[in-house]
């Protein structure tokens, strides 16, 4: 069986002013330094990613995230942040699609598909999102939904493509809900989003995929999450502001 590394992405959201962001970052800094078969990524809010910038720079196991950016390399935009903006401040990945992108920027599959690739092109690793909501989900159209948001997400990239992108399956109505998919729910939706992705790219890419599991993930139910074969890692929002939580988290996903 192929060896996927566990990779702890933290979705900060619209949250921490810049000395909040210190604060958290050096209390985490101070536990975290030591796991070394974890990715850890932290996505703070574009205003506070200079300040974590400085104090990731000596540091090797946690990298910089940005939670969106805009297609265009520049240009009158007013208001957004593209690709080139982020790496200048040594981002390394991006959060792409999430569910509160689609719901409140209306941003759909297309424009998934277009910041992907400008993330791509730009040498950043997008994470990039996808998820029903309660109604697709109580209705059993739960995979149709994947498989479309799979399919247009990622239209018109290959294998090299897929190799340097990470997917996050975040139920909707897992989010920010205290709601969690049940260990085997997610198992079973992880499992068709890799078999979807077969059809799509190679049998080997779409095994090589890490898949993260997104949605009211916390210490308690970490580890179950974490111990299931298709979950490659976990996405957090809440949890991951508080230090001791999400570094309780990341021990989770380390290897026993
Ligand atoms: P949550 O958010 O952990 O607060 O549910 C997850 C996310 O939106 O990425």
């Amino acid at each position: 069986m192929i060896y996927r590394k566990k990779i702890i992405a933290g979705n900060w959201k619209m949250n921490k002013t810049q000395a909040e962001a210190r604060v958290l970052v050096e209390d985490l800094l101070r536990e975290i330094g030591k796991f070394d078969d974890v990715e850890i990524v932290l996505c703070p809010p574009f205003t506070a990613l200079s300040a974590v910038s400085e104090l990731l720079s000596s540091v090797s196991n946690v990298r910089l995230g940005a939670q969106n950016l805009h297609e265009a390399p520049s240009g009158a935009f007013t208001g957004e942040i593209s690709a080139g903006m982020l790496r200048d401040l040594y981002v390394r990945y991006v959060i792409i699609g999430h569910s509160e992108r689609r719901q409140y920027f209306h941003e759909d599959n297309a424009t998934v598909n277009r910041k992907t690739k400008a993330a791509l092109q730009a040498e950043l690793r997008p994470i990039v999102c996808v998820g029903e909501t309660l109604p697709e989900r109580e209705a059993d159209k739960w995979k149709d939904i994947l498989e479309t948001q799979l399919r247009d997400g990622l239209a018109g990239f290959g294998d090299k493509e897929l190799a340097d992108i990470i997917l996050a399956y975040e139920p909707v109505w897992a989010i920010g809900t205290g709601r969690t998919a049940s260990p085997a729910q997610a198992e079973e939706a992880h499992q068709w989003i890799r078999k979807v992705l077969g059809t799509h790219f190679s049998p080997a890419a779409a095994e090589r995929i890490r898949i993260q599991y997104g949605g009211s993930v916390k210490p308690e139910n970490a580890k179950e999450l974490l111990s299931k074969p298709d979950i490659d890692g976990a996405l957090v929002g809440g949890a991951s502001l508080d230090a001791r939580g999400f570094t309780a988290i990341i021990k989770n996903a380390c290897l026993d």
